[in-house]
């Protein structure tokens, strides 16, 4: 199977520039400048690479709304908060590939005509920061961060900003306040950052994993990319596999390739041989799936929704038989409730008001009308916030209902028959 990201995984000292240059690093930057930025976009919309946060967005497409011939500088955020639970693929990129996703970042950077750059790391991210810093410092040593890089004419200054921990500042419009210097708060869209982001300046904020896969594109080409995956869904993904397998890890698959066959074949099947219960597919915030049928279906956008489920950030969390789903739903139902950002009313009241009551029904006091308070509070949440921290929780219940409902059932006193939807 073709690699695309982890072609150079595990070599000697790829984690350096030496090591990475020594790979064929930095080919696809020296050609990337000799092309004009238009035919970069070109050639990364050709790719068909989709945005690997989780919107799906197409990559080279967002970067062709950045305005032509404005009069202001145009910014780059690399999406590094990682802070969807159950994806970690991120920091592994830039703990083990740091020069790889820093080319693909200045190629992003260049072909939005970028001034400067924003690397956005999770608080809690020591490790990827230290190791992005040193990247920052070493490139700038060596002229291929600064001006006029290999001659070009381009000039690009590159920051790195260390979050302070908050899920929400993850979501791109909450992401550019933080760089701002404000609070973490979700602005509304339209406007979109494209057009006027941080500092009211045109701002692109793509994944890690979305720009480590550009040098492989401008070496190779975007058609050579397209013809990886599916007719819809292409290239390769990351995947980071946590719960009940043999082999948890960050897998990188051809999109397309059967779910049965990253939990059997690559993380060496479940757990122990406990049977699967359930499946989330794309990081905590997608809906969960019974575990048949998770395993039935492809791992590419069409396919996992089709099956009822999307394909996210690539965290898959395998969940076992012995897995209480109460008790997971619980768990999640406090994390939200805790990074909720609180400007939204259905947000802030939903996920705290949604979280007492599943903490409730886990500990067995719930009362007769709280699965059907549950249901509605979901339903009314999702779709009425600014951004989609509500529909992340609502989703989780609403789909750990359709399929485990018997489970919360259960935990209700006996008397209880009135569990709606
Ligand atoms: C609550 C919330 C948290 C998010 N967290 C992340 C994150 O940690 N990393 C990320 O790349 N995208 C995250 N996103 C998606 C971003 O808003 C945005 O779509 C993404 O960074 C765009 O990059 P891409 O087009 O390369 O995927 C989050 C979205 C929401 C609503």
């Amino acid at each position: 199977m073709t690699k695309v990201l982890f072609e150079h995984r595990g070599k000697k000292d790829i984690d350096t520039f030496d090591g990475w240059q020594a790979a064929g690093g930095f080919s696809a930057l020296e050609k990337a400048l000799k092309m004009t930025p238009e035919e970069v976009i070109e050639e990364v919309k050709s790719s068909g690479l989709r945005g690997r946060g989780g919107a799906g967005f197409p990559t080279g497409v967002k970067w062709g709304f950045v305005p032509k011939g404005i009069d202001k500088p145009v910014y780059l955020c690399i999406n590094a908060d990682e802070s969807e639970p159950g994806t970690c693929k991120d920091r592994v990129l830039m703990e083990e590939l740091p020069f790889m996703c820093l080319e693909g970042a200045l190629i992003a950077a260049y072909a939005i005509q970028a001034k400067m750059a924003f690397w956005y790391i999770r608080g809690e991210f020591d490790l990827s920061e230290r190791r992005m810093r040193a990247a920052v410092a070493l490139l700038k040593e060596k002229g291929l961060i600064g001006k006029n890089v290999c001659g070009s004419g381009w000039d690009i200054d590159f920051a790195v900003h260390r979050g302070a921990g908050a899920y929400v500042c993850g979501e791109e419009t909450g992401l550019i306040s933080s760089v701002e210097g404000k609070q973490g708060q979700p602005k509304l869209k339209p406007p979109f950052p494209a057009v006027e982001g941080a500092f009211g300046c045109p701002t692109i904020v793509n994944n890690v994993e979305s720009l480590a896969a550009v040098p492989w594109i401008v070496n190779n080409g975007g058609e050579s990319y397209s013809a990886l995956g599916t007719e819809k869904s292409k290239g390769t993904k990351l995947f980071s596999v946590s719960g009940a397998v043999n082999k948890p890890g960050v897998y990188e698959v051809e999109m397309g390739y059967p779910m049965a066959d990253l939990i059997n074949k690559e993380c060496g099947g479940p757990l122990d041989d406990v049977k699967l219960k359930a499946i989330i597919p794309g990081g905590s915030s997608v809906p969960v799936l019974p575990a048949k049928d998770a395993m039935a279906m492809n791992l590419d956008y069409e396919s996992v929704q089709e099956a009822g489920s999307l394909l996210g950030s690539g965290g898959v969390i395998a969940i076992d038989e012995h897995q209480s789903m109460p008790e997971l739903l619980d768990i999640l139902g406090r994390f939200y409730a805790h990074e909720s950002c609180g400007q939204c009313t259905p947000c802030r009241e939903g996920t705290g008001w949604g979280a007492r009551i599943l903490h409730r029904v886990y500990e067995g006091q719930g009362q007769d009308e709280d699965l059907e308070t549950l249901s509605r509070i979901a339903r009314f949440m999702s779709g009425t916030t600014i951004c989609f921290l509500a529909s992340s929780m609502s989703m989780p219940i609403q789909s750990f209902f359709k399929h485990f409902k018997h489970e919360f059932e259960a935990l209700l006193p006996v008397s209880n028959t009135a569990a709606g939807d």
